[in-house]
């Protein structure tokens, strides 16, 4: 583990060179869209700092992003349109839609650039060449310039053409491939909380299920004093305990691996001791404060209990490092959203005391925002994967493909 050893980065490149080159960027512009207008510009934003300083420096920028999920061909409704709108309207520089996704098509209206522009180019997931890593495909992007950025963090976690066969591609035609500034932000922070945290190292994992962060789960467990579990895969945990979960979303397949960590953690897993139930999850449920040993049959969990939010909150004050990723209930609805509120403000406490708190997810940063305190978290992860994945111990491809420092 040490990327801020042994990757360039943008920093590591002269600053008079930038003036008229061409900088291939990624950025992971993944962002929702609401009736094709962009419902949450959070990345867009995050990745600004990047784009103002290579226009500022004279560059000339090709953006490449995917959007959602499309099947390796062209979808109207994940265009790249409503993004390239608002990225011109936050930045100063101009920004031209090339609407073509490969490079060969894209290369004479990319040329029309002039130096401190931005040419996005369509959504590189309406070609099927995309997430097969296809290296023709990747050459056609790294022939548009004479440098490649990656400040995609949240794509990092796939070897996709446009992550790793690009990188490849710009270094086998002698140019370098270096993280962004928001990559590095990223990876400093993530990698420092693994690396060195000043104790007491406290994590929190939340969300649906309990098989998509054994990995997370496993590979921290050795590394903090306490792992505060929430969220539907609680429920897991409670179950293998021999705990009635009445109705509750359980992962039946998953009850041996729950109990295996529960045998190994001892009492660096806490779990929590009260819930909110309800028996439907809908904003208008009637919700009731239960002990966890008291959940009846028609009872769903939904939500951490105020006995939780409690205990949970004192071993977040005491923690010096923080890591956050999962909400702990169905926060999108009032009534089960006070668990994760309570657990964001706690952390958000504990970071204007000093302490180093970090947060990766989409829906632990949605919960930072809605509560109005994500500038008072040290970071906030802009990748939800790729966090859990480096949480996990992993080697990302998209980083491992950058130039050796
Ligand atoms: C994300 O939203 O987590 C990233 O943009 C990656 O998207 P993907 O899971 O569709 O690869």
């Amino acid at each position: 583990m040490g990327f801020s050893l042994n990757k360039k980065t943008i920093s590591d490149v002269e600053l008079s060179w930038f003036e008229g080159s061409g900088v291939v960027v990624r950025a992971d512009l993944n962002v929702p869209l609401d009736d094709g207008v962009v419902a949450d510009d959070q990345r867009i934003r995050a990745s600004l700092p990047t784009l103002r300083f290579l226009t500022s420096s004279g560059a000339r920028v090709v953006l490449l992003s995917h959007l959602g999920r499309p099947k390796g061909e062209v979808d109207p409704e994940f265009s790249l349109a409503p993004v390239a709108a608002r990225l011109d309207e936050l930045i100063e520089a101009p920004v031209r839609f090339i609407p073509h996704s490969d490079g060969a098509e894209a290369a004479s209206q990319v040329a029309e650039v002039p130096q401190g522009g931005i040419a996005l180019l369509e959504n590189t997931r309406f070609l099927a060449g995309e997430t097969k890593n296809d290296p023709a495909l990747a050459q056609s992007w790294a022939e548009l310039g004479e440098l490649f950025v990656n400040d995609a963090f949240g794509t990092a976690h796939r070897a996709h053409a446009s992550t790793v066969g690009l990188a490849e591609a710009m270094r086998a035609r002698g140019h370098d491939a270096v993280a962004g500034l928001l990559m590095a932000r990223e990876l400093r922070y993530l990698e420092s909380v693994l690396r060195a945290p000043e104790r007491p190292f406290v994590a929190i994992i939340g969300g649906a299920k309990i098989s998509s962060k054994i990995g997370v789960v496993s590979a921290l467990l050795p590394r903090v004093d306490r792992l505060l579990i929430g969220g539907a895969m609680a429920n897991t945990f409670f179950r293998a305990l021999g705990l009635e979960t009445g109705a509750s979303l359980v992962e039946e397949d998953s009850l041996d691996v729950a109990a295996r960590l529960l045998e190994e953690a001892g009492e660096r897993m806490v779990l929590p001791i009260d819930c909110v139930v309800a028996s439907e999850v809908s904003e208008h449920a009637s919700a009731r404060v239960v002990a966890r040993d008291a959940v009846q049959g028609e009872d769903k969990i939904l939500d951490i209990g105020p006995k939780t939010r409690e205990r949970f909150g004192d071993m977040i004050g005491r923690a010096r490092s923080i890591v956050w990723n999962g909400p702990m209930g169905v926060f999108e609805m009032e009534p089960f959203a006070g668990g994760t509120l309570s657990i964001v403000e706690a952390v958000a406490l504990a970071c204007d005391g000093g302490a180093l708190g970090v947060l990766g997810g989409g829906d632990s940063a949605a919960a930072a925002e809605r509560a109005g305190v994500a500038h008072r978290l040290t970071h906030v992860s802009t990748g939800g994967g790729a966090s859990l994945e480096l949480l996990a111990g992993a080697v990302l491809p998209g980083v491992d493909a950058l130039s050796d420092f």
